[in-house]
């Protein structure tokens, strides 16, 4: 069984955990500078993140690994965490948040329907499209609040990646070759179509930071190619802090 390498990925969140508890929260008080469009994209990511995972849990309590099991509900924490933090930037910044966004409650309702590979194939898209829009904001927000929070988010986000790469290389293992390429190559188009999606809508907070829609799934696209091969059978970055892997590599 490869139940060990997810301990090594319990570890992981759990020593992340408490790196985040002795850290403590960034400097709410120092308040945040958001220009409009920015509030507006912040906010659609803010119901986003509070969604993820609320689907997940279940079927992973019936994939039968309790290991497995226990590294979810810590990896929804985290998810849970970030949208505790959007909310704190967009209040320091005297915004508040949505109640929900259409695509948000479709997206879950959606979700639910699905089997435990397929969840996991469309919660990847969520995570690959958040890491390019947290790199963004990131490294192209002026306001330092803005920065911290999201080079926070950002460093969780990569390890989320890898760690859905490790059991969807394990869901997909039974199938033939040819048709595991098919499910990775699917999986990329939608993520492109997706990329463009958030492109669009988020075009104006994009602009502001420096970064063209075209640029945005491009990158989104080029981020994705080594975890397709990860999913197929590739090599998976371990948890950093187990020594062996080097991070998401995105
Ligand atoms: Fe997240
Ligand atoms: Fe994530």
């Amino acid at each position: 069984m490869i139940k060990s390498e997810y301990g090594a990925w319990v570890g992981e969140f759990v020593a992340e955990r408490e790196r985040r508890a002795a850290l403590g929260d960034p400097d709410w008080e120092k308040g945040a500078r958001l220009p409009a469009e920015i509030v507006r994209s912040i906010q659609k990511f803010q119901v986003g993140e509070d969604g993820d995972g609320s689907a997940l849990s279940g079927k992973a309590d019936l994939a039968g690994d309790p290991v497995y099991s226990d590294a979810v509900r810590l990896f929804i924490a985290e998810e849970q965490n970030h949208a505790r933090m959007l909310k704190l930037l967009l209040a320091a910044g005297g915004a508040e948040t949505l109640d929900g966004h259409w695509s948000d409650a479709a997206f879950v309702r959606i979700r639910r329907l699905l089997g435990l590979r397929v969840e996991l194939l469309v919660l990847m898209i969520a995570e690959v499209v958040a890491l390019g829009y947290y790199q963004a904001l990131r490294d192209g927000a002026d306001d330092p609040l803005t920065a911290e929070v999201a080079g926070r988010i950002l460093a969780d986000e990569e390890r989320h990646v890898p760690f859905h790469c490790l059991r969807l290389r394990e869901g997909l293992a039974g199938l033939p070759r040819p048709a595991r390429r098919a499910v990775t190559a699917g999986w990329r188009g939608l993520l492109a179509g997706a990329a463009g999606l958030v492109a669009v809508d988020h075009g104006p907070a994009l602009r502001t930071l420096g970064v063209g829609r075209g640029a945005f799934v491009a990158q989104t696209l080029r981020s994705s190619a080594w975890m397709a091969r990860a999913m197929s059978g590739g090599p998976v970055p371990a948890p950093t802090g187990a020594g062996a892997g080097a991070g998401a590599g995105v």
